[in-house]
Formats: structure tokens, sequence, C-alpha cells
């Protein structure tokens, strides 16, 4: 055997790919005798299409089609449900009436010769509209009452749970805190846009897709037009960036696909910045009354969370947005309730921690105006209320570092010399503020499949369809793969982001490692003891060389319930220090030091570099994020980069410390890992807010805290 290679800070197997732009990305495929693809939208927030002028359209040059509702293929559109898809409603079919949902909804497609005479001519298409009356400001709007009584975390239909009595313990507490929080609708912006390119041969389909799962492009896309699924490749061996995005498939998925089989020919189609505020999902609005009672001793006695979100007209998506208050501490009277706002606006999708990073802060900061209001130290107040066992599913953790992560992380922090008072921590001219939150996310448990082929030369490969949407997938299954069959790193090479490979669930959820890692250890394990048996040696190298031919292993690997018994969920720890300018009302932050039990760590450089992403994301989630919803008509008005901001290096601060406390879960599955994606970032936007309510005095409950705030 040789040295372990899980655990290792190797560097990316495809960073030289990546950094030489030899890693090829959707839309930098070509396909001979490509053309290109423009999409009109709609200028109305709700209505039917009267009529379409597209003469001056089909006259541009270059023109080669112009599809609307009027012309284009009837397609069947059957039944099909993804697990990102939401459970109740039915996504929106393009092209197929004249029905308006939404602002930016695609209601034309123009094919040309070049991207430039195909968006060209879609401007010349002209559009005649029957508007009626949009919802689209969240305030009016009627809310959906609850879906379900809630059972269980992983259960995201809207819903209610109650234990005990939370509204009488609330107003029998000594004391109490009860407050709103509002955190505005966020886009997704990954860097690369999404893209697709669509080619037919006869009634097979190859799609070049810009996704987080390549086999529910090839279901959904084999349902919207009646073909097998069989029938379809879909290709997509880098993404850069998705966070959510690409977990669905999204209606410019389908025109691509429509406008290659209507020109003919291989179509490309690439959204553009604005396009991505129109038609991918985003973050949605969430409205959350959050009350907390306790005892003079810090007890928490009562937990009401009361939360709304935005949802499009066509589909209820919903997500764990209540789930924290029900379990992350220890209150005997707890009352959650979820409800949807339905809105003339798309469907919003997951975004990094979709719900978790939204209901905690709400949880977190109202944890810490208790402290404020007790006179308790917000660590203190948290040891105070550390659950024997999740108390909303009455189950074992499988494991739980919290109280490890406080310990470690407010040590190197050097929380101890925090002086409690607001404002009295300074920094010449500038108002310090040291803050803190609790983290968590879900360790979720799902089938994947794999293939390891070991080869007479000694080297191995290794396959699934995953995809690698930045986290470093190829690396760390690599490794997965090369210390499970003993061989050195070199000799392995992962295929990954084809649907000709073995089928696996959506990168998302920060799963990958936990369904994709243990089908890839369990394949390699499978091809390791059938080269050894079948060449009765324990040397695989020689093993592999003396059968002379391939031996292939294939696995699903099917997760055990430990889920039914276990609550399986990352905790961390997160401490941040801002410095708010008196006078400008700008905040910078300064450090952010997190510590989190996520189980083992397969590659702590990997790991490192989710920590710090996830943490800069909080930074723009508390301090900057913000699609602008115009309520007159659903158009986003600051849709580029240039007018929504995210951080940057300027923005980021020069500490960040991303500590990982040693946690053996012998439960959650066989690599014992628990995911790193998301964790990171579910603490940063309280922890911050918590830090500028230090500095300032001043607690702001609406994100993002902008300068306007604090003055
Ligand atoms: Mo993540 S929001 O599951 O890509």
């Amino acid at each position: 055997m040789t040295t372990a290679v899980i655990g290792q800070p190797i560097s990316r197997v495809d960073g030289r790919q990546k950094v030489t732009g030899a890693a090829t990305y959707a839309a930098e495929f070509d396909v001979p005798g490509q053309a290109y693809a423009a999409i009109v939208r709609s200028t109305i927030a709700n209505g039917r299409i009267t009529s379409f002028d597209t003469a001056a359209a089909e006259g541009a040059p270059g023109v080669v089609a112009v599809l609307t509702h009027i012309n284009a293929p009837r397609l069947p559109y059957h039944e099909h449900k993804a697990g990102s898809d939401p459970i109740i409603g039915e996504r929106l079919h393009v092209l197929q009436d004249d029905r308006v949902n939404h602002q930016g909804q695609p209601i034309a497609l123009v094919i040309a010769e070049t991207i430039e005479q195909a968006t060209h001519a879609a401007e010349l298409v002209r559009v005649n509209y029957a508007p009626e009356a949009a919802t689209t400001d969240i305030t009016g709007v009627e809310l959906l009452p609850p879906t379900v009584e809630q059972t269980d975390q992983s259960d995201v239909l809207p819903g209610e749970s109650r234990r005990g009595d939370a509204e009488g313990a609330l107003a029998a507490a000594e004391v109490a805190v009860d407050q709103t929080y509002v955190i505005p609708r966020e886009n997704h912006n990954p860097i690369e846009l999404h893209a697709t390119i669509a080619t037919w041969e006869g009634d097979r389909l190859t799609l070049w897709d810009k996704t987080q799962w390549p086999y529910n492009v090839a279901d959904e896309i084999a349902a919207v037009f009646g073909i097998p699924a069989e029938n379809i490749r879909v290709i997509s061996p880098f993404v850069g960036g998705a966070f959510g995005s690409g977990l669905r498939v999204w209606p410019h998925v389908t025109l691509a696909a429509l406008g290659a089989r209507v020109a003919g020919r291989p179509v490309k189609l690439m959204l553009s910045r604005r396009e991505m505020y129109y038609g991918t999902g985003y973050r949605p609005h969430t409205v959350q009354r959050l009350a907390l009672g306790a005892a003079r001793d810090g007890h928490l006695v009562a937990i009401l969370n009361d939360a709304y979100q935005e949802t499009s007209s066509y589909e209820e998506y919903s997500e764990a947005l209540v789930d924290a208050s029900r379990f992350l501490h220890s209150c005997p009277n707890v009352y959650t309730r979820h409800r949807l706002a339905p809105m003339n606006v798309h469907t919003p999708t997951w975004m990094r921690a979709p719900g978790e990073a939204s209901g905690n802060f709400a949880l977190e900061s109202a944890m810490d105006e208790l402290a404020v209001a007790l006179v308790m130290d917000p660590v203190e107040l948290r040891l105070r209320n550390e659950p024997e066992l999740d108390e909303f599913r009455q189950l074992p953790f499988s494991s739980r570092s919290t109280q490890e992560c406080y310990r470690v992380a407010a040590e190197r922090f050097g929380w101890s010399r925090r002086t409690p008072e607001p404002r009295s921590m300074r920094d010449g001219r500038w108002l310090v503020g040291w803050g803190m939150a609790t983290a968590n996310y879900p360790a979720y448990t799902v089938p994947a499949s794999a293939t390891a082929r070991l080869l007479p030369d000694g080297t191995a490969e290794v396959s699934s369809a995953t995809s690698d949407i930045g986290p470093g997938t190829w690396t760390s299954m690599t490794q997965v793969a090369a210390e499970t069959l003993g061989l050195p790193i070199e000799r392995v090479r992962f295929a990954l982001g084809d649907t000709r490979l073995p089928r696996t669930p959506q990168q998302g959820g920060s799963f990958t490692m936990a369904t994709v890692g243990s089908a890839v250890q369990a394949a390699c394990r499978q091809a390791r003891e059938d080269a050894l048996a079948q060449a009765g040696t324990d040397d695989l190298t020689e093993a592999m060389r003396r059968l002379g031919q391939p031996v292939e292993a294939s696995v699903d690997a099917m997760p055990d319930d430990a889920s039914q018994r276990f609550s399986m969920h990352a905790f961390g720890a997160v401490f941040v220090e801002v410095a708010v300018d008196p006078d400008l009302g700008e905040t910078r932050v300064r450090r952010i030091v997190g510590a989190y039990g996520a189980g083992r760590i397969v590659n702590p450089k990997l790991a490192r570099s989710q920590g710090i992403g996830g943490m800069i994301w909080g930074i723009g989630m508390a301090l900057m994020e913000h699609a602008v919803v115009d309520e007159r008509n659903g158009r986003v008005p600051n849709a580029t980069l240039a007018e929504y901001p995210v951080p940057v290096h300027a923005d980021t601060p020069p500490v960040m410390e991303v500590i990982f406390v040693e946690e053996h879960d012998p439960h959650v599955n066989t690599l014992g890992v628990k995911g790193i994606g998301e964790i990171a970032q579910v603490g940063v936007p309280p922890a911050i807010a918590n830090a500028i309510f230090h500095a300032t005095g001043t607690r702001v409950r609406e994100l993002p805290i902008t300068p306007d705030k604090l003055l």
C-alpha cells in the first residue's frame, strides 16, 4: 500500500488545464455548422401576447429562423420531476402558448449565423401584449397556507411544526425578543454564464450544457421532447461556478434543443449576464418573524419562527428556511411556520445553503439580541442551550462538535478580550465590533454510481457522471480512488461530467463526496478485490500486469438507514471582527475565524478553499447582495455585475481562518465525510450583523447592511 492520499493537501489535478485555458466550458465547445440563438423576452410581468411582428427580424442579415409560440412545434412536455424541481407546480412551457407569467419570460427565439446577428435580430421582434395586473410586490401578497405538518428536516414542502406551547411560553418568558428579519432577493452570479449547445442526429440529441446534474438534463429534455433519455448525451466536463443555478433545467436548454431541431443544424445559446436575472433562479426574498423567550439564566423557553418567501405563480419553490429554529438550540416550546407568496416572478431556486443561510440569519441574529437583553456572553448563551439530541426529530446526532467549535474558534479569535458594551472597542476613528454565530448544514445521503477499471499497465480509470462546479471534485475523487486502490495518485485518471458515465445525483447540497465519493470508494474496493482474487496475489500492480486485460467493477452505492436513525449535520462556529466608519457607515470585515465539525476532510487545501469561498459569500450576503425588484413591473434594474456588487479581493479580510475540528463520525457514510460546500457560509451573515451591532449599537435586521442603514 502507498501512503495515505486522503487527507493530503493535493493541488487540483485539473489546475493546469484551468489556468492555461485548456479546460472547456459549455459555451466554448464548437460544433461544425453551428448557428447561434438569442432569446426575446417579455417586457411585461403578466398578461397575454396578442401579436408578433417578426418581419424585420426575419429579413435581417444572417437570420435562419424566428420561433414564437405561433410557429414553434408543440412539445409533449411529459411529466418529469427531479429532486431539484419544486414538488408542487409545473415548469414553464416555452413557446407553447400566448401566456406571460413573469417579466423576462422567453417568448421568441431567433437563430442566425452569428451571435451578433442573432442578438441584433432579436431586438427587431415587435410584440403586442394584453397586460394584466401583476403581483410583483411581496408586501401585498396573500400567503399560501402551510402545505404539511412537518415531521422531518428533509421535507422541503412549506410546513408548520409545533412542540409544546411556544406562544404561551413566549408570553410568560422572563426575557423575550421578537423581531422581523428580511433578506432581499439575491441572484446567482457564477462567472461562467449559462449556455447550451444542441445538436441532433436523427432522433439522437447531444447537449453541451452548464449544469450541476448531467443526468437530469437528459431526463428532462427527454420528457419535454417525448424521446428516450438514452437518446440524449449530455457533456459537461467543467463548470465555472453555479451555486445552485445549475440544479434545474431552465427554459434556455429546451430552447437550444428546439432551435437546433427547427434549424436542422447545431445551435449554441449563451445567456447574457442580464438574462441570468430572468431565467436561472435566485435566492428568494424572505421575511421572518423570529421570537425567542428565555429564563433569566439564559435557558430558552420559546422559539417562534414564522416565515414566508416569494415564489412564482406556476411553481411553489420552498427551501429549508425554518429548519434551524427547530433543532439547533435546545428549547421545549417551538413553533415554526413556512408560507409562500406566489407572485408574477420566475421561480426562485436553490442558492448556496438555500434556506439554511436565510433561516440562520434570523435565528442567530435573534440569539445575539437575546444575549444582549440577558446581558450574557453570546457564546455562553449558546452553551447553555446546547441540545442533547435533535429535539425536533427526537433522534441522536450522528456527531455534533459545536462545543469544540465554539472553544477552538473563540480561542483562536481571542474572544475573551472582547468588551461586551456596544461602541466600546475602537481603532482610531473606526468603531470595532466582534460578533459570532452558530452554523449548521445537513449531511445528506443519496444513491450514486461509479465504475473503476484497472488496466494491465498498472493505471486505473475511475468514472462517474457527477459535475465539478468548482470544489475540486476531479481532484478529491482521484484521491479517494487512489487511496482505495492503493495506487499512486499519478496512476489514477478520473472522468466526470458526461451521461456516458455512471449515474449520479446533482452536485448540490454539499453531498458529492458523501455520495459519489462513497460510490467511487466502493467501485475501487470491488475492482481491487476482483483483480487480486483473479490473479491470486496481494500486489495490485502485479495482479493487473499478470491478468493482461482490464478488470472493471461498477457499483451502485446505496446509503444505509443512518439518516433514519440519526440526525446528521455539519456544525460550526463563526467569529467576525468588523470595523465601521462612524461618519460614512462603511463596514470593513477585518477577520473571520470559523471552526467546523464536518467529519473527515479529504483534501485540506480544497476544503480551505471551499471555506474561504463560503466566508466571502457570507460577506456578500451580509453587506452587498440585493437583486432589486421594481415593484411596478418585476424588472431587476441592477441586473449587471456593475450594479449588483459581490465581494472582490479588496472586500475580503486579511484574516480568514478555516478550522476543521477533528471529528470521526462512524454513522454518516463509509467515508465519514459530511460535506463542506455550504456550511462555511451559513453563520457568516449573522456573525457580521452581530459584530456591526457590537461596533455601532445599531441592529440591522434587513440585509444587505449598506452604509445608509448605519447612518
Ligand atoms: Mo447547492 S444550492 O445545492 O448548488
